[in-house]
């Protein structure tokens, strides 16, 4: 699969998704964000991929985020037919495997956006973050309104999203925004080492605990509670399960079929 402005790599079952834009700090153009949406689908069917890092190209920067050059003269009619079209962030949602966002500098407006929308997030300890949209005049339209409060609560939301203040990486993860933080010589290294741990695990069980653990994000209590369950009744039917209950009780490695 060519792309212009994403680069694909695999290392072993972890895909690599860098955006590549060094020069404009990785901003998101349309074609960028069409080339991640193409990606994310394939890799999501690929079977050799287990987990999906996101990160940025150069040293720099995860993502300065929208380009902002492409909102001159956008119409409101052109927005809202974008959105009818589907936004990356939905792309991102829909991606059944682990997607980790490994942020290596600038994560700011879409692209903190985009962060939020992964699975799990660890940024180097030169990362800066913020959602920063109110700067140019407008607001947050990749559901950073709606996924920011849920990380790191109503205050710390408003805060950020209504300031359109930086916060360094430390801040960040003492507010929830990112799960982990390490030297930016040591990101690659912990980014993997997690996917790794993950890949290790039954495919099936993987995704399964996936859909469960975000439905809590749109389901009040007692409906993610039967979502919960019913995945749970499913995955008594699977192998892996047999297989990871077996090998427990005889003291070995499990070997997953992932089904
Ligand atoms: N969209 C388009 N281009 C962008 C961009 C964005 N979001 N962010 C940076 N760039 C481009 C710059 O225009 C510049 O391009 P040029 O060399 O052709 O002029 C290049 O990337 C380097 O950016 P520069 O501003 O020179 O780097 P810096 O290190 O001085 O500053 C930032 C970095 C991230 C602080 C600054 O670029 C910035 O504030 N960007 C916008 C961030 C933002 O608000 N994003 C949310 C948009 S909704």
């Amino acid at each position: 699969m060519h792309y212009d402005t994403i680069l694909v790599t695999h290392r072993g079952p972890t895909a690599v998704v860098a955006l590549n834009r060094p020069d404009k700090l990785n901003a998101m153009s349309m074609m960028l964000k069409a080339e991640l949406v193409r990606a994310l689908a394939d890799l999501d069917k690929h079977e050799e991929t287990r987990t999906i890092v996101l990160t940025g190209s150069g040293d720099k920067a995860f993502t300065a985020g929208a380009d902002i050059h492409e909102f001159q003269g956008r119409t409101a009619i052109e927005q809202w037919r974008m959105y009818e079209h589907g936004t990356l962030y939905d792309a991102v949602d829909r991606t059944a495997k682990p997607l980790l966002a490994m942020i290596n500098g600038y994560c700011f407006g879409g692209g903190l956006e985009l962060a939020m929308a992964c699975d799990i997030r660890i940024a180097s300890d030169r990362a800066t973050l913020g959602q920063t949209e109110i700067n140019i005049g407008i607001i947050p339209g990749g559901g950073g309104s709606q996924r920011l409060p849920r990380l790191v609560g109503l205050g710390n939301a408003l805060k950020l999203t209504l300031t359109g203040n930086r916060v360094d990486a430390a801040e960040a993860l003492r507010v929830g925004l990112v799960d982990e933080v390490v030297p930016h010589s040591r990101l690659e290294q912990r980014t993997f080492e997690i996917a790794d741990r993950i890949a290790s695990r039954s495919a099936l069980a993987v995704r399964l605990a996936k859909a469960a653990v975000r439905a809590s994000a749109r389901l009040p209590l007692d409906q993610g509670r039967l979502y919960e369950q019913s995945l749970f009744t499913l995955v008594m039917e699977s192998e892996d399960k047999e297989e990871g209950v077996r090998a427990f009780l005889e003291k070995r490695d499990a070997k997953w079929k992932d089904h």
